[in-house]
């Protein structure tokens, strides 16, 4: 099969480029750069040992998606990545969010069924919760969203799901939970441009010197120590849910034309809890204070996994230790490179 990645070049569309071609899946890849670098492809072809076939090309770009995906007829299937991702820029500038997300959305599909390409894998989040009581199952209610991005996600689900009963179009959502981590490498990992907004790669930084000192946001919370409570999930792991929901699609596994997954691990961590881990791992006493909470933060989350664990044949085997490990050698190793 050939499956097309946008986004190809970005944190978790590179770790899932990785595990495709490992389970034997031919791979196109697409990206526009926005927030990633033409070295990863480069770096993806030393841990595969092939050329990864790319070509640059903005989604949002309807007349040149098209192009390139006529040239690609074919194409089986697409897992779709591309996307901006920064909740609070998306409050600053809904437009970005909503022009590249849906609209770049809105343009896939058209160029998918033109093409006739009618299997998708799509990049949803957690975030489609909003509070709700953990552990969180699929069922969950999806409140009026808190950001422009969390909406997007809740919005281009939506798109999908009239698009499905439209058309011949079979879709699975993978609402992921909180990736962290990189590849055992250390050569594909998450680049973040400028100041982080997320803990892992915000502990990282300031381990390695780039940062002065973490805060940690809020610790008055209703949770044993006080800070909030995430599911943060090996990228690795992650990568491997798309391989396998890719089998899904292949094995028509489906009973209805829109899938949706939780992407977690079941286990939530509190904030103090990934920095003890993090210390422990790296031998690294990390500089952090308390500081107040941080506006639109939910209280704790977490997965129900059983429906990924039944239908998808998937679960995650990575630890926390891992994912703290891993992450501090991608830092390390982007220290020592000329990357970023
Ligand atoms: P990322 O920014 O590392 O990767 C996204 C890639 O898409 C980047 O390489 C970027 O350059 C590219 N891109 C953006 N707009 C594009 C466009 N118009 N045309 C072509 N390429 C474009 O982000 P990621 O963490 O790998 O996230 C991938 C997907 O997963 C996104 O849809 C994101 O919303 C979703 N997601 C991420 C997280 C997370 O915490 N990382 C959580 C839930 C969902
Ligand atoms: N945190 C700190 N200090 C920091 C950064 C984060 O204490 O410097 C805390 C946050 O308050 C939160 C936890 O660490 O309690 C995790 O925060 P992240 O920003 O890493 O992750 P979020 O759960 O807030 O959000 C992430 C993505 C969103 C996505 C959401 C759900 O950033 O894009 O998961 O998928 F919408």
């Amino acid at each position: 099969m050939k499956i097309l990645v946008t986004g190809g070049a970005g944190y978790i569309g590179s770790h899932t480029i990785v595990e495709l071609m490992k389970a034997g899946y031919d791979v196109l890849a697409i990206d526009n750069f926005d927030n990633s670098y033409p070295s990863v492809l480069e770096n993806l072809a030393k841990i595969t040992g092939k050329t990864i076939e790319f070509e640059e090309v903005d989604i949002r770009d309807k007349a040149a998606l098209k192009k390139y995906i006529n040239a690609h007829k074919d194409i089986d299937a697409v897992i779709h990545f591309a996307a901006n991702k920064a909740v609070g820029e998306s409050v600053a500038l809904p437009l970005k969010y909503y022009e590249n997300n849906v609209g770049g959305t809105v343009n896939l599909l058209e160029a998918m069924q033109e093409a006739n390409i009618n299997q998708i894998v799509f990049s949803s989040s957690c975030t489609v919760y909003g509070e709700a009581t953990p552990p969180v199952d699929e069922n969950a209610a999806i409140p009026v969203a808190q950001s422009p991005y969390g909406n997007t996600k809740q919005i281009c689900e939506e798109i999908l799901t009239d698009q499905s009963k439209a058309c011949d179009l079979k879709v699975v959502a993978l609402r992921y939970f909180n990736p962290v981590g990189a590849h055992e490498s250390a050569l594909i990992g998450e680049l973040p441009i400028g100041v982080p907004n997320n803990l892992v790669p915000f502990i990282t930084q300031t381990a390695i010197g780039k940062r002065e000192v973490l805060t940690v946001f809020g610790d008055d919370y209703p949770t044993p120590d006080g800070t909030c409570i995430r599911d943060y999930i090996h990228v690795v792991d992650l990568a491997l849910a798309h391989v396998a929901a890719i089998n899904y699609l292949a094995q028509k596994k489906y009973t209805e034309a829109f899938s949706v997954f939780n992407l977690g691990t079941g286990r939530g961590n509190s904030v103090l809890e990934v920095i003890k881990t993090f210390e422990a791992v790296s031998g690294v006493k990390l500089n952090y204070k308390i500081g107040p909470r941080r506006a639109g933060d939910v209280v704790q989350v977490y997965a129900a996994c059983d429906k990924a664990a039944n239908e998808l044949g998937w679960r995650t085997q990575k630890s926390l230790e891992e994912c703290m490990l891993s992450a501090w050698q991608w830092e390390k190793a982007i220290a020592s490179s000329s990357v970023n």
